[in-house]
């Protein structure tokens, strides 16, 4: 079947070849069991997309409909790990790729070792913080957007930058960042944002970069971008270098990422505020909005000094003092067209500003094109977008379906205890924030559509939105309709205090609330996270309400009670903090983790950050992945034919606390990022033996060939 498909349309015009009923029809061909399932009721497919334009095949490979016996957890589970290595399932290859500071050109400069380089070098390198990641495959003619699975586009988010393994030391022994300067701020900016590289596959099945290709690209922190949408042109995204408020440079903190049928990426800019200092901490008293936001204040970088980046101490974009509205400007999902390197990249204001994770996009059956997004942080929402207009599925491409992101409807997610309390199951509603609905209105503070979305989480505040455990990533089931999960990463903020919540005037300074627990957030401290489901009704995305369960708590089996994991939870897939979530076009749910590396203590034998597998129908859990020394194990994606995942290893080296951190020899305390910054070699040396840690890709095959996992 999968080959009738691929002759069919796989070897010219993508514009030609995206019929969904293609896509139920592949993935009932990579998974004949549940074919009644996939095509009972459905019209057009209201599956996710998955990788490039369809479930499966393309390029010159037997698509892997041709392999029925295909199982959901076809790999032998790896045991944990604490050493700085990837440990994958025995028959698996995982090689390094595109690590931080690797020319995007074959003009492009190489990388120095020792982190000497510039920003202007830095531009024209892959970014730090490799996150959020999709694989375009190119069309049969190599010019666009097609179902390759030997050649395509890999874009790639750059969420932030350690500067301790960053920036080479400078003049002063106590603080190796000084003195700081323009051109370091410079080269963080730089390192952030989105990397499209041309990559392909050789005969052997090894991947590499094609630096001659005009395809490779770099967005950065200072790269022009249109502000598109309700919130474009308004008061609140005016400044005085924008005085329209319609473009803005940069984008920052790109965490996870979504795609679309017709060829683009979107990348989902999550915690921009901490790039933002306030230069006068004392006298400037913040806002309600900055508040909510955390934009101003002193999480971790000192009074007035974001995260400590001191961007703002050296471009006054970033001191709120001398541009107010800047911090406006970020918080947005951001579409990008890799296929045409001279775009510009579109912020899509309708689908609302708050700490973005990523994008999951749907098609309805009703056409709709549905974006599921959680905003990252201690108690806050889960949002959906609706499009107003409706998918042509006959022309994938059109520029009709390419703007379906500028108008629609942002909705937020009220989680609700259902018919019986306590079952750790429920129902739940969209809650539509539109101005003059709900209570968002002039009197409550929200002057127009525009002040709605950029102040999205006061929104949330007003309507009544349930505050859950940190929303991190959302993924939609491909083999059935109507099914999303999210990740909810961890939250030692309920149930711990008197309880508290985000005040419904939206003053609430941003992760400062303290709400007791509820049915879908059933633990207190909730250190290790958990995983929930819901299920829209009639299976339709744009439906406004939906039931919901849980698939997975985390933690130690060996904790009874009220902190007890979920029963899926056994001494062999013992992990923390579940973040990255997608799914493989057969329907297997990775599970990637972003947590307490520690080992011991609540997490006892959990390790390295890790990924697994999740089988949504059984719920069994397995591990296939442990990544390196203090890293964070997220962003994955798939060759359609799912010979080839990618899969993103984050901020190796970042000593936490590691069982391995290195100390000072004489205090015996581990060692200062001003220590690590001069030793950058004492914790970590992955991917390469003898050199400070990246970040980097990691290309993960069977090394027969065959299907990952299957
Ligand atoms: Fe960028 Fe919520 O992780
Ligand atoms: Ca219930
Ligand atoms: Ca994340």
């Amino acid at each position: 079947m999968a080959h009738s498909l691929h002759d069919d349309d796989g070897v010219s015009n993508p514009s030609a070849n995206l019929h969904l009923h293609d896509v139920v029809e592949r993935a009932i061909a990579a998974q004949p069991s549940r074919r009644a399932m996939l095509k009972s009721g459905l019209g057009i497919a209201a599956v996710p997309f998955l990788g490039g334009l369809a479930a499966c095949g393309g390029g010159d490979d037997p698509a892997p409909a041709a392999t029925p016996a295909e199982r959901m957890m076809g790999f032998t589970a790896v045991p944990t790990s604490s050493t700085d290595s990837v440990v994958v399932p025995a028959g698996y290859i995982a090689t390094p790729f595109l690590p931080w500071g690797e020319p995007m050109t074959s003009t492009s400069p190489a990388w120095k070792t020792d982190a000497t380089g510039t920003a202007a070098e830095q531009e024209q390198q892959i970014g730090d913080n490799h996150d959020g990641m999709a694989f375009f495959g190119f069309n049969a003619t190599g010019d666009g957007f097609g179902e390759r699975s030997d050649e395509g586009l890999l874009v790639m988010n750059h969420e932030y930058i350690n500067p301790e393994y960053f920036y080479a030391p400078g003049s002063d022994a106590t603080d190796w960042l000084l003195p700081f300067t323009l051109e370091k701020a410079r080269k963080g900016q730089a390192a952030h944002g989105v990397s499209v590289a041309h990559v392909r596959r050789a005969a052997n099945g090894s991947w590499s970069h094609v630096k001659t290709s005009p395809y490779n690209r770099r967005i950065h922190g200072n790269t022009p971008m249109t502000l598109q949408g309700p919130a474009a042109g308004s008061a609140a995204l005016r400044t005085a270098a924008d005085p329209a408020g319609t473009e803005v440079l940069g984008t920052l903190n790109n965490c996870g990422n979504g795609r679309t049928p017709w060829g683009t990426y979107l990348t989902c800019e999550e915690n921009f505020n901490g790039y933002f200092g306030n230069t006068d901490p004392v006298g400037r008293v913040l806002t309600a909005r900055e508040n909510r936001y955390g934009v101003g204040t002193n999480a971790g970088g000192g009074l007035g000094n974001g995260f400590g980046y001191r961007w703002h101490t050296v471009d006054p974009r970033f001191d709120i003092n001398a541009n107010p509205n800047e911090p406006n400007r970020f918080g947005w999902i951001v579409e990008i067209d890799p296929f045409a390197p001279a775009s510009k990249p579109v912020k899509r204001t309708a689908l609302g500003r708050f700490k973005h994770e990523n994008a999951e996009l749907v098609v309805g059956t009703d056409g709709k094109v549905v974006v599921y997004m959680g905003c990252d942080e201690r108690n806050e929402y889960i949002y959906k977008f609706v499009s107003t207009g409706t998918f042509d599925a006959a022309n994938p491409t059109s520029l009709a379906n390419r703007n379906l992101l500028a108008d629609g409807k942002l909705y937020v997610a009220r989680f609700d205890a259902g018919a019986v309390t306590g079952d750790q199951t429920g129902t739940g509603e969209w809650i539509e924030l539109t101005h003059d609905l709900n209570g968002l209105s002039v009197a409550n503070g929200f002057a127009d559509q525009a002040e709605v979305l950029t102040f999205a989480r006061q929104a949330g505040d007003r309507v009544g939105a349930t505050m859950m455990d940190r929303p991190e990533w959302v993924a939609a089931n491909p083999v059935k309709r109507g099914e999303v999960y999210i990740t909810l990463t961890n939250n030692n903020r309920r149930g711990t205090t008197t309880a508290s919540s985000n005040a419904v005037d939206g003053t609430t300074v941003a992760g400062a609330a303290r709400p007791p627990v509820d049915e879908a957030n059933p633990r207190a401290s909730n250190v290790w996270g958990h995983i929930v489901r819901w299920n829209e009704t009639g299976a339709q995305a744009s439906a406004m309400t939906f039931a919901w369960d849980i698939f997975v708590l985390a933690g130690l089996p060996s904790i009874t009670g009220a902190r007890a994991p979920s029963a899926n939870v056994t001494a062999d897939n013992l992990f923390n903090s579940p973040d990255g979530l997608a799914f493989d076009s057969f329907g297997r749910l990775w599970i990637q983790t972003d947590g307490n590396y520690g080992n011991t203590g609540d997490f006892a034998g959990m390790g390295n950050n890790q990924m697994l597998v999740g089988d949504p129908v059984t719920k069994e859990v397995r591990r296939f992945l442990v990544g390196p020394s203090g890293c964070e194990v997220t962003g994955i994606t798939w060759t359609p034919d799912r010979k080839t995942m990618f899969v993103n290893i984050q901020h190796p080296g970042e000593i936490g606390n590691h069982p391995n951190a290195p100390r000072n020899a004489v205090t015996t305390a581990v060692l200062t990022d001003n220590e690590i910054a001069r030793t950058p070699l004492a914790f970590s040396q992955w991917p390469n033996t003898g050199v400070r840690p990246r970040a980097s890709t990691v290309v993960v095959r069977r090394s027969d060939g065959g299907v990952i996992a299957g």
